[in-house]
This record gives structure tokens, sequence and C-alpha cells, in this order.
């Protein structure tokens, strides 16, 4: 009658698929305790960590358990204590992984009656309440595992692609706030078809060297032409940070979901621990705090 999970961390976009592509990150994430109570409904009772809100309907694993629960209508209800690891507005997924992690346990409980996309939808309506929009490209690599791509939202669809096994991240969290809906409000409308022919064509061969296990492919489609020259403006420090990986033998360096953490994506975890330093390095000299990660896409 009561579960303990672990809940991972997840970089979305990945440079050239903005709200589609997303990766899961192995070993970093949050955990979370949910347990069945006689009394109808979804009770938050424990939040560790941070500061988020304990009415169900202001937290995104409450509003995404609320969505589940709506629809399976079980003769029971659920309590939630929440450990968070995951810094909210850190860019590496961390309202994603409150609202994939409720709803997955719940689902657990229940006997499974829902499969994985199911459970990513009742998720993104957690998720909307933190980003002020619907998209699932945080939630499809929390609960599915790997890289996914969201190929659509409505009806929802989510393919999985292979992970090269040579495949690690590294990823530089500095330690400022950037709100998911505050970087979605600078992004333009509209976007010149000659950026939007480069970003569908890396888009397309970033999938096809994920499939191919090539790693010069992979560095060669990891480029944003239509979102970072916006956001990286939020992200100090951001070009000094890029040269340094790239320099260090990062595959390619990008902004993780909205910011203001930055990815890379490296062949061998020697390279990755490289590619930490180099990027520590920049941000050592600053006043700014931060933490980093290197780990196996899982
Ligand atoms: N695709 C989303 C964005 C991810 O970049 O706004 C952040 O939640």
């Amino acid at each position: 009658n009561e579960i303990k999970i672990f809940s991972p961390a997840t970089v979305a976009n990945v440079a050239c698929g903005f709200d589609v592509l997303g990766f899961c990150l192995d070993g970093i994430g949050d955990e979370m305790i949910v347990r069945k109570t006689d009394k109808k409904g979804i009770y938050i009772t424990k939040i560790k960590g941070f500061d988020l809100p304990y009415e169900t309907e202001k937290n995104v694993a409450g509003v995404s358990a609320l969505a589940l629960i709506e629809d399976a209508k079980p003769n029971c209800g659920f309590e939630i204590e929440i450990c968070k690891n995951i810094k909210p507005g850190s860019g590496i997924g961390s309202s994603a992984a409150s609202a994939a992690g409720s709803v997955f346990a719940i689902n657990e409980l229940l006997g499974k009656p829902y499969n994985q996309t199911q459970l990513t939808y009742f998720a993104m309506k957690g998720e909307a309440i933190a980003s002020k929009c619907e998209h699932a490209d945080n939630l499809a690599p929390a609960i599915f595992g790997g890289f996914t791509l969201v190929k659509s939202i409505n009806p929802l669809e989510i393919l999985q692609i292979p992970t090269p096994d040579a495949l690690y991240a590294t990823i530089i969290h500095p330690q400022i706030e950037v709100k998911t809906s505050e970087a979605r409000a600078i992004l333009p409308t509209e976007i010149p078809l000659q950026h939007a022919i480069t970003q569908w064509a890396n888009l397309g061969s970033l999938v096809h060297a994920l499939h191919t296990n090539d790693y010069d492919l992979i560095s060669r489609s990891l480029h944003d032409v239509v979102i970072e020259p916006y956001r990286s403006q939020l992200i100090p420090h951001f070009k000094e940070v890029k040269k340094a990986a790239l320099g260090a033998g990062s595959l390619g360096c990008g902004i993780s979901g909205s910011g203001p953490s930055i990815f890379n994506l490296s062949k061998g975890i020697e390279t990755a621990k490289n590619v930490e330093v180099a990027i520590r390095n920049i941000y050592k000299n600053t006043a700014i705090n931060f933490d980093t990660y290197v780990c196996k896409i899982n």
C-alpha cells in the first residue's frame, strides 16, 4: 500500500528539438513516497528540499495525480511525500520529475492500469501549471527513459529513440533562477524560413545519428539557431562555457530545457569529465554558485 520511487531529472530540447526531444539523466532526481489512504483525494503530506506549495491544486505532483484519479476513480485516496533534489527553475526538469513521479507511483499502487503514454498525458496537466503551457519533452524521457521524441501532443504520441552506448551527459547548473514561463515569453512567435530549414535538418540528422551510433554526426547536428540566440542572454557566461566545453572534446553544448542549466554530450566518460573540469573553470572565478553532474543517459 506504499511505494518509494525515484523520479529522474531530464534535459529537454537537446539543442535542435525545441519542445519535442529530450533525454533522461541516470541517477539524478527526486524521491517520492506515495501511500494509499482510506480517505479519497490527493494529499501532499511532506515536502523536503525546497519550498513548494502543499495545496494539491497548486502542486504539480498534486495536479497530475488529480488528473489520473479523476479518470481512474479509485476507491481510495493517496498521500504524497516529496523529497526534492532537483532545484525548481534549474532547467533539468524539476517540475516534470514531480509531475511524472506521482502518476507513475499511483499507477503502480493501482496495479498498472495505464501505459506510459497515458501517464505522460496525466503528468502534462501538472507540468502545465509550472510552465503555463502543455509540453511533454521533459515528461516523456522521465517516464520512458533514454531519448524520446514527442511526435504530437494532441493526440499524444511518443517515440523512443536509442542511446549510443558511450554517450554521456555533462551538466552545469549555475544557481540563478530562470522561470520556464518567462523563458518562453521572450521567444519570437515567427521564425525565418531559413532558420526553420537549418533546425529541422539538424533535428532529423541528430535522430538519425542516435540510431546509427554516429558520434561525429551527433556533433554536427547539435546546433540551435532558433531558440538559443534569445535564451542564451539569460545565462551568464554561456558563450565562454560553450567554447570551453567544445575545446575539451564535447560533441555539442546547448541550453538544457529553458535554462539556466547547460548540457553537453560526450563520447566516453573520460571526455565527459574533462568537459566538466573545463566548464567549472569558467564559473569558478565568478560570484555565481554552481553544481555539475556527469552521468549516463538511461
Ligand atoms: N521545451 C520546454 C522549453 C522545456 O524549452 O520551454 C522546459 O520545460
